[in-house]
Formats: C-alpha cells, sequence, structure tokens
C-alpha cells in the first residue's frame, strides 16, 4: 500500500533541509507517494493568505505531513495545519547523539506535550483599559488523550521513567483536574509515574537530564521545558517532533526559518531527517526509520558536519551523507 505523504517546505531553510528529508525518505523501502504544497511568508505574498486552501486539503487527505518551517507567518500556519490533523499531542524526543558536543551527553528525554488547550486556548480578552485576561483550559478529554498516549508512548519506546510536569498547588483546579485524569490512566495500565513541579523541573531536567525518561506536560509547560532541554543536547538542529492525531499527523523539526543561514545552503538537516523517520515509524515502517536514525547518528558522529555543530559542511553533503549510509 502506498503511503501519500504531504510535503509542506515553508519558508528561509525549510526549502533546503525539507527537501534533504524527501531524498532521504525516497532511498528506503517504505513506498511513499509526494504530494507538495505551499504555506508560509512567501507564499502569502503570491497568493495574500499563508495557507492556502488547497495545502489545507492536501495535508487533510495525505496520511501524513513533513512540513519545514514559515517565518512571520508561522502561527498563522502551524497551529492550524496541527488542528487540521487533529493533533492532540506533540511529542519531542530530545536525544544526545555522540560527535555533537552535548552539554549533557546523557540525555535521552521525551516530552509528550499536550497540544490543544491549556494557556494557548486563545481565548483572550480586554476585560477594562489596562486589564486583560487569558482563560486557561483544561479537559478531562484532552487530559485522558495525553496521559493514554505518553504512558503508551514510554512503553512503546522503552523508557521506564514517566514524569508528570504541573502546577496543582496554584493551579488547583485545572492542573488538580489534569493530575487526576493522569492518576485514572495510570491506575488502570498499572503504570508508576512521578510528579514534578513544573519550576523546578526546569532545574532538576538541567541537573540531572539523564534522571528522566518521557515527561508528559500541559501544552505551555513542554513548550518551554522542551526548548530548555535542546539546549542540553546541541541545539535546534538536531530536534525533531510529531504533532499525532487520531487519524493523521505531521511532522516537523522543532527550529524555525533561521533566517540568518537561509540560502547559504548550510543548515544541518538532522532534525528534519529524524522528524522523516517519526514519520516512517508512524506509517508502519519502524524498521526503516530505526535505519534512518542510525544513518543519522552515524554521520553526527563521524561527519560530515555543518557548522552549527562546528563542521564545514553543506546541508545537500549531509544529506549524500545519510542516503550513502542507507543504500
Ligand atoms: P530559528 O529556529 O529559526 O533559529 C534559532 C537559531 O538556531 C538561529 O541561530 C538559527 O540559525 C539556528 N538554527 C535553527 N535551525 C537550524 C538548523 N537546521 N541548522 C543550523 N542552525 C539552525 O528560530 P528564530 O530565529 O527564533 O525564528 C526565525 C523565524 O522562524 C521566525 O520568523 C519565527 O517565526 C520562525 N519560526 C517558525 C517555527 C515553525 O514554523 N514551526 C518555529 C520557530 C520559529
Ligand atoms: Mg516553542
Amino acid at each position: 500500500m502506498t503511503h501519500e505523504v504531504a510535503v509542506v517546505p515553508g519558508d528561509g531553510i525549510g526549502r533546503e533541509v525539507v527537501p534533504a528529508a524527501v531524498d532521504v525518505l525516497a532511498t528506503v523501502d517504505a513506498p511513499i507517494e509526494f504530494v507538495h504544497a505551499e504555506a508560509g511568508d512567501e507564499t502569502k505574498a503570491e497568493q495574500g493568505v499563508a495557507l492556502p486552501e488547497e495545502t489545507r486539503e492536501t495535508v487533510a487527505d495525505a496520511d501524513a505531513t513533513l512540513f519545514g518551517a514559515a517565518g512571520e507567518t508561522a502561527a498563522d500556519v502551524i497551529l492550524p495545519l496541527r488542528s487540521v490533523v487533529g493533533s492532540y499531542a506533540n511529542v519531542r524526543p530530545v536525544c544526545a547523539y555522540p560527535g555533537t558536543d552535548a552539554r549533557a551527553p546523557e540525555t535521552d528525554l521525551a516530552f509528550v506535550r499536550e497540544n490543544t488547550e491549556g494557556v494557548y486556548s486563545g481565548i483572550e480578552s480586554e476585560l477594562t483599559d489596562g486589564v486583560r485576561t487569558l482563560t486557561r483550559v483544561v479537559t478531562a478529554a484532552a487530559s485522558k488523550a495525553i496521559a493514554d498516549f505518553g504512558f503508551e508512548y514510554a512503553d512503546t519506546n522503552g523508557y521506564e521513567q514517566v514524569t508528570v510536569a504541573h502546577k496543582a498547588n496554584v493551579m488547583r483546579e485545572t492542573d488538580g483536574l489534569f493530575l487526576d485524569i493522569v492518576e485514572d490512566v495510570a491506575e488502570q495500565r498499572g503504570a508508576a509515574y512521578d510528579t514534578a513541579l513544573m519550576d523546578a523541573l526546569a532545574m532538576e531536567l538541567v541537573m540531572q537530564p539523564e534522571a528522566y525518561g518521557v515527561v508528559i506536560c500541559p501544552n505551555l509547560a513542554g513548550d518551554v521545558l522542551s526548548d530548555l532541554a535542546a539546549g542540553l543536547v546541541g541545539g535546534l538542529g538536531l530536534l525533531p517532533s510529531a504533532n499525532i492525531g487520531d487519524e493523521n499527523a505531521l511532522f516537523e523539526p522543532v527550529h524555525g526559518t533561521a533566517p540568518t543561514i537561509a540560502g547559504d545552503g548550510v543548515a544541518n538537516p538532522a532534525a528534519t531527517i529524524l522528524s522523516a523517520a517519526l514519520l516512517l515509524e508512524h506509517i508502519g515502517y519502524e524498521s526503516d526509520a530505526q535505519r534512518v536514525r542510525e544513518a543519522v547518528e552515524g554521520v553526527l558522529a563521524e561527519g560530515p558536519r555543518t557548522p552549527d555543530l562546528g563542521g564545514t559542511a553543506s546541508t545537500a553533503m549531509v544529506r549524500d551523507a545519510v542516503v550513502d549510509r542507507l543504500s
């Protein structure tokens, strides 16, 4: 069965790293048909909208999407696309690889972030002049979905430690509900977990990241803590992510369009190639995914490396090295 993958490079280095990852996907066994679509700043300049209806439809109809990054229009592109795929879970694996000068070489974490609500509910208003409010939405349904996903992810990926980030001591109603639901889910599965106040966890992640495995987070906490952890392993050029829905999913590097290096052909394609590996896993090609990951790890360990990792290689040289290891 051929799988349809929507390819949305977006802007800036998205237009360099996404084609590199597509070249890698084309060398593995998984039967994939690519459908290209446009979104982002350039699209807005040309068509008046950052996310054309045609792109929404292409993403909705595909089995999965590989997205690069959008520039100033990022919020107008990626937030709607995450909802087009019905994504309730954002997964961000943060692993240290040999050869990358990671500050914390033992790091092997995966953030499982609630992707639909919390303080990103979008419910903001001006109460009176000089007073604005934001509604923090937490539902039992979304809490259950992220808890189920997080514990399942830990089992599938061999993580023994599950930590649940919260601030229920202050946000008693909302994070109180979140923790109650997590407890129910864990009890039903017979799963063990720890809870951690999200501010203290930020410190602990820096002090001893190796003590953590899967970290299940409300939306904002997951956004912040996963970026913090990125700093432990050599930066944004290495971090993939998955936006998972029940029937569709979108995969993207955590980084943006990197305007200062865009067009130079030196962006690190590793984050996007690793995102493509997550995509392969999602559509059922675990062994291809594993081969791609190992090829990237091999190239990171032995070179060639792009300038963000202290090397002098181009995006194309890294892509070719990964493809060589696969063929
Ligand atoms: P950024 O991730 O684009 O860049 C941050 C730093 O990391 C820069 O020094 C950049 O050169 C470097 N970097 C990032 N990816 C790299 C790679 N693959 N290889 C080598 N170096 C890399 O974040 P920034 O500068 O905050 O945002 C730039 C633009 O990207 C903004 O317009 C922002 O809106 C957009 N953005 C879009 C996102 C998305 O579409 N999901 C996510 C984050 C930012
Ligand atoms: Mg962020």
